[in-house]
């Protein structure tokens, strides 16, 4: 797949995914609370991990054309596409909180702790993870509650201690220290891979997956999401922070140990080429017949500008 066809791609299923973003999100959430959900989730970001659910949930819907459970497979798949999403955006504006990386822009505007007050930030991202779950767990969509369970099971696994949570307690104890590569791997691994593979294996939970696809797509999600943050490292460095929607140079400032600090430029940069080459080859073992928007997702996420 062409890079513009991956665009006329996602330009679909965005819309698809803001639409619901839109309708699902702290419209009646009180105190203020609901504005500053908003302010958090719409307009913006570039929706990579609900465009991975999706792009995996066609991928494997190709290969089982099981048309009688579609309707309630493509339900579940645009709800985790937007419970992912949450959580990412949950997880951003705790990141940038004064008590974790102190930042002041997010998506090209004031974060939600600058905008709405500190308290105002740590309940909105509360609320977030909350929604996220209650999304995936409908009483009336026709989703049948063995796939809305291992949902639940697969977001709150890369949610938590064992995901971006841990990841995020690596990173915070991290500063000043030089990690080695194994170390710093691991890091990246939880902090950012664990959703990035779990949207992944939640668009291949929304149909009948063989084992052989599961264990491909896990393959593929596990180096992708290493990519995307070891890009995210080098992005910081080399990108102005009008192009990235936050502020450049922050990992230098407030030493973070990263791809770039540990490898240099270069072979981070080769890092990231590495990884690409080996997500294409997991998608080369999943035997489904069509993984081009996957493809396609993963070399954008190495060859992106911000
Ligand atoms: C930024 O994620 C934070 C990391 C996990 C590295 P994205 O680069 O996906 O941020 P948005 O969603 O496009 O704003
Ligand atoms: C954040 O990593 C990962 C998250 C879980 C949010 P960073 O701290 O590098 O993300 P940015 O650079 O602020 O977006
Ligand atoms: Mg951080
Ligand atoms: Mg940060
Ligand atoms: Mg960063």
């Amino acid at each position: 797949m062409e890079q513009h066809d991956l665009q006329v791609w996602s330009s679909a299923h965005l819309a698809q995914v803001e639409q619901a973003l839109e309708r699902w999100v702290g419209g009646d959430a009180p105190a203020g609370l609901g504005q500053a959900m908003r302010y958090a989730v719409l307009d913006g970001g570039k929706r990579l991990r609900p465009l991975l659910v999706m792009a995996a949930r066609e991928a494997v819907a190709a290969a089982d054309g099981d048309a009688q459970h579609a309707v309630g497979y493509q339900e579940a798949a645009l709800r985790s596409a937007c419970a992912a999403e949450l959580i990412h955006a949950y997880s951003l504006v705790h990141d940038d909180m004064p008590c974790m990386d102190n930042d002041v822009m997010r998506r090209g505007k004031p974060t939600v702790h600058v905008q709405f007050g500190q308290a105002q930030a740590l309940l909105a991202g509360d609320a977030l993870q909350a929604l996220a779950f209650e999304l995936l767990t409908p009483e009336d969509a026709g989703v049948p509650a063995s796939v809305q369970a291992r949902l639940c099971r697969l977001l709150a696994h890369a949610a938590g201690s064992s995901g971006m949570a841990g990841g995020q307690a690596i990173d915070l104890a991290s500063v000043g220290v030089a990690l080695d590569e194994e170390r710093l791997r691991e890091m990246h691994r939880l902090k950012t891979g664990a959703l990035l593979q779990a949207s992944v294996m939640m668009g291949a939970a929304c149909g009948h997956t063989s084992a052989t696809a599961w264990t491909a797509l896990s393959a593929y999600g596990a180096a992708l999401g290493l990519a995307f943050q070891v890009v995210d490292d080098i992005l910081d460095v080399t990108q102005d922070s009008a192009t990235l929607g936050k502020t450049a140079g922050k990992d230098a400032a407030q030493d973070k140990p990263t791809y770039v600090s540990l490898l240099g430029l270069d072979r981070a940069q080769a890092q990231a080429r590495d990884l690409l080459d080996q997500a294409h080859a997991a998608l080369g073992q999943t035997a489904l017949p069509d993984t081009r928007a996957l493809a396609a997702l993963a070399d954008m996420v190495v060859s992106r500008s911000h």
